[in-house]
């Protein structure tokens, strides 16, 4: 299933959940290295647009933010999201933290609607932060890869946060939390299907399972069958008859090591400019150019 599925409203607000969870190191490893390297970062960058794809509600955003002269003329943000409700909250909270910056939020999805982004006015600095990439399967992570760059020119930078190989233990934790988070985001994709093609799901029917498989380097996160039974989902006209421990693969989290993730990027026709990690190496944040 496309990862875009799990965030209706419900979704994106257990996802914000995720973020804080004990067992989830990804979204802290990622602010420490944010707060790190966003001064000089974006004082050597100096960029005239931020854009942010998968942007979510942004909070990490606000550390480049709040280094950038975004008061300066033309100075824009462009948050770009599937979820409506995410692009407009984010929006309005950026609006009143920082009047005088330009804001074009996109309700879009990123790897279909590239072409709303505006023309640029200068210099970009696209961001793609949360491991979002590592949902992707890997052709479709070139695909998107390449399309970006076809938006990029020669001074504009990608900055791309990525989760790496680790710990089997450490993986499995974060996915597993003990409050149960996990599961009912990974159950919520019952209900959006329910919603979106009038299927009659019962996610008491299912039960979360996931766990990192090293030969892929990737975590997958399945619904497990309880029992064999029926599902119509009448909008695609599919009868769909699970077996008991029949799983539905409903997403993938790609890990990366620095030779892999530069074997994606070289791909699609870009390099790494800056390499940047937390203490630990859980998390890298990639910063990407032409070649
Ligand atoms: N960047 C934030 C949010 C990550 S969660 C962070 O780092 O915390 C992934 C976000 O990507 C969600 O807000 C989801 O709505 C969005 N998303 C997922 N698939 C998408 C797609 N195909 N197009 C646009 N946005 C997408
Ligand atoms: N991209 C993040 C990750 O792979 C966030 C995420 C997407 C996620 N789907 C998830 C987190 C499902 C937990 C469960 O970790």
């Amino acid at each position: 299933l496309k990862p875009k599925y799990f965030y209706d409203d419900y979704g994106s607000d257990l996802f914000e959940n995720i973020t804080e969870l004990p067992e989830y190191y990804l979204t802290r490893a990622e602010t420490s290295i944010i707060n790190t390297i966003s001064s000089d970062l974006m004082r050597t960058l100096d960029p005239t647009e931020i854009v942010e794809l998968g942007s979510g509600s942004s909070v990490k955003t606000q550390s480049f933010l709040n280094n950038w002269d975004y008061e300066a003329s033309q100075r824009t943000f462009i948050p770009f999201d599937v979820s409506r409700s995410i692009v407009e909250n984010a929006s309005k909270s950026f609006l009143a933290s920082y009047p005088k910056l330009n804001i074009h939020g996109i309700i879009g999805d990123f790897e279909r609607h590239l072409e709303k982004i505006p023309k640029p006015s200068g210099k970009r600095l696209i961001l793609f932060l949360g491991s979002t990439l590592g949902n992707l399967d890997p052709e479709f992570q070139v695909k998107f890869l390449t399309n970006i760059h076809d938006l990029l020119l020669p001074l504009d930078r990608l900055l791309i946060g990525i989760d790496l190989v680790k710990n089997e233990t450490l993986l499995n934790a974060a996915y597993n939390d003990s409050a149960g988070i996990t599961a009912k985001f990974n159950k919520n994709i019952l209900s959006v299907l329910n919603n979106r093609v009038g299927s009659n799901f019962d996610e008491h029917n299912f039960e979360h399972y996931a766990y990192y498989n090293q030969n892929t380097t990737r975590v997958e996160m399945h619904l497990v069958s309880k029992t064999k039974h029926d599902v119509f989902l009448p909008k695609i006209n599919l009868h769909a008859t699970f077996r008991s421990e029949e799983t539905i693969w409903t997403e993938s989290s790609y890990k990366f090591t620095k030779e892999t993730i530069e074997d994606v990027l070289v791909q699609s026709g870009l390099r790494i400019a800056q390499w940047h990690t937390d203490k630990l190496s859980s998390f890298a944040l990639v910063l990407v150019g032409l070649r």
